[in-house]
């Protein structure tokens, strides 16, 4: 059964809360990131907590060394979140040190390569191999360490529920059609990421930008036939 997370990315509390609120009983859970957390902090991600029913996805990509990637997991259990990121090409002590700092029903994630590159972008920083290779490779680490499961693109899904089974696949980049990709480039539909094999989508202006995004997140549940 796929889950879809909302992408709640906004510096302010109020409108978190609002959207959130307009999400609850919809079927869809809430991811917060970045933007929210640096803004808003672990306050902020309790106060959200407090109105949905469903466990939060708290996007920080995590990206540093060994030691003060498990420290800060280890300050994250406090906040019973559901699920983290972690950046795969942190490299494997480093998503080793981070699995062994998670307890209880926290799930890491590890991002591969971000839904905003292009190919020509990988080989800008170094990464000789396309897309699909290094997404392979990294999603290799995040197997041998144990993580729960690994962020791709829509592109990227097929490939690893062959090679990788038992790693659970999230996607961004998702576009439903005739919607704006904004700085997306890896993009595919809701159906089309499903049929690849994705268990989450990460939907977020598409939900949080429609006019009603109660109403959106709706149909994003409705065409996928996922119970609510
Ligand atoms: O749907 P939209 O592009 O607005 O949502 C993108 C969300 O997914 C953002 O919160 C972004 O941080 C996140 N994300 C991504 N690509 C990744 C990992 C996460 O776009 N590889």
């Amino acid at each position: 059964m796929t889950t879809i997370f909302c992408a709640i990315d906004t510096p302010d509390l109020p409108k978190a809360l609002m959207l959130a609120k307009s999400l609850y009983g919809t079927g869809v859970s809430l991811k917060l990131g970045l933007e929210f957390f640096t803004a808003c902090g672990a306050d902020g991600v309790r106060a959200v907590q407090a109105v949905t029913e469903r466990p939060i996805f708290l996007d920080l990509k995590l990206h540093d060394i060994p030691h003060t990637v498990a420290a800060t997991l280890r300050v994250l259990r406090g906040l019973s979140v559901g699920y983290v990121t972690v950046h795969t090409s942190g490299g494997l002590a480093m998503l080793q040190a981070a699995q062994d700092a998670v307890e209880g029903d926290l799930k890491l994630l590890g991002v591969t390569v971000l839904t905003s590159l292009r190919e020509a972008d990988l080989s800008d920083i170094g990464w000789q191999d396309d897309s699909q290779a290094v997404v392979k490779r990294l999603a290799g680490l995040a197997h041998t360490a144990g993580l729960y499961g690994v962020v791709c693109s829509g592109l990227e899904a097929s490939m690893l529920r062959d090679v990788y089974p038992g790693l659970k696949r999230v996607v961004p980049g998702i576009r439903p059609t005739g919607s704006d990709h904004g700085d997306q480039q890896r993009v595919l539909t809701p159906q089309d990421a499903v049929a690849a094999g994705a268990d989450y989508l990460v939907i977020g202006r598409p939900i949080t930008q429609a006019a009603d995004p109660r109403a959106a997140a709706v149909d994003a549940v409705t065409n996928l036939q996922l119970p609510s």
